[in-house]
């Protein structure tokens, strides 16, 4: 009898031994100690049939046997737990001495980099930064800017109208206006921004564009100012060697008015590239502040003078950082934007 008991015994620890999962054990459990088809439970059925003396010894004996198998089975899921535990400790370690995936860092696009160098330039000479609209009225976008009705900067060919009085400016000139009508003489002010023109995108052309104006209104205010504004500008901005000229010009704002070179930078005036071999470099417009214009704030123009100049940004970055392209400035492509980090 007891030998039956020992070889199942065995058995079950033999079985015990590959269980390996929770199904397995489950499928171990079914096997011993199911209640209708467990080994065990066969055993404990023979009971009834076993000779009335030898019945106690054996039930006692099943009973057992059946207490040990159950104390095992309970073992392993213990031991199985802690191993599903462990391995998802494994699993999910974190290594936080590994270095970290560095976030991409964005940076000032070009425009903005060489408008913030040109602010800090006049900044040192004194000079305030202004903001203006960006949508004008006729009244500070001409009128009050000497540019007589019928002009062709009123065009709506050349001009992106809002409405009838309403537009984009084309220049940075308005600011001069609002700068004027905000504050007495004496003023000393920039205003970089944007400015619009119904222009065909091209190399050298952009519907959009950035513009920096200037204005001094003073007493005794002469063209030697401007110059020597000018010229310590372009000293400050591409080298300490370089010279300015002034050709005359028209703009119905200034009176007299003047286009602005400056000797280039890269052959210093012998001609290249860059300066398409003529040795000058364009700067922008500018001029002595016309006597309408003081009037249209109501500055009197016996009292004070001034000067004006307005100064194309990007033709500025295209020839500093060589870009033969302007439109590239606004296509936001980072392989491109990435080069001026
Ligand atoms: N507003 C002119 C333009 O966009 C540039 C300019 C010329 C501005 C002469 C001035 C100036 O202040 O005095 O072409």
């Amino acid at each position: 009898m007891e030998e039956r008991l020992n070889d199942l015994r065995a058995q079950f620890f033999e079985d015990a031994k590959s269980v390996a999962d929770t199904d397995a054990l489950t499928a171990l459990r079914d096997k011993y100690l199911g209640r209708k088809s467990g080994l065990i439970a066969a055993e404990k059925k023979r009971v009834g049939s076993l000779a009335p003396q030898a019945r106690a010894e054996f039930g006692r004996l099943v009973n057992e046997l059946g207490d040990e198998v159950e104390s095992e089975i309970a073992r392993i899921k213990e031991h199985l737990a802690e191993a599903a535990a462990s391995s998802a400790l494994e699993r999910e370690r974190i290594d936080v001495t590994l270095p970290g995936t560095r976030p991409r860092r964005g940076h000032l696009h070009p425009i903005t980099l060489l408008r913030q160098r040109i602010e800090d330039v006049f900044v040192s000479m004194g000079y305030s930064v202004e903001d203006g609209p960006e949508i004008e009225t006729s009244f500070y976008n001409f009128d009050a800017l000497n540019i007589p009705p019928g002009h062709p900067a009123r065009d709506s060919a050349d001009t992106f109208y809002v409405s009838k009085d309403l537009a984009l400016r084309s220049q940075t000139s308005n600011v001069q206006i609002h700068s004027m009508q905000r504050r007495q003489p004496p003023l000393r002010v920039i205003a970089p921004g944007r400015v619009f023109r119904r222009d065909t995108p091209d190399p050298t052309h952009n519907p959009m564009f950035f513009q920096v104006e200037g204005l001094n209104v003073d007493r005794n205010i002469t063209l030697a100012d401007l110059k020597g504004t000018l010229q310590k500008f372009v000293e400050m901005m591409y080298g300490a060697n370089l010279k300015t000229r002034f050709r005359p010009s028209y703009f119905p704002f200034v009176e007299p008015g003047a286009e602005v070179d400056f000797s280039c930078y890269v052959c210093d005036g012998t001609g290249c590239r860059v300066c398409k071999g003529s040795g000058w470099i364009e700067l922008g417009g500018s001029g002595m502040v016309h006597p309408n214009v003081l009037l249209s704030v109501g500055i009197d123009p016996e009292e004070f003078s001034g000067f004006a100049f307005g100064l194309g940004i990007d033709r500025m970055a295209a020839l500093m950082y060589g870009i033969d392209d302007i439109r590239l400035l606004y296509e936001n492509d980072v392989r491109f934007l990435e080069q001026f980090a």
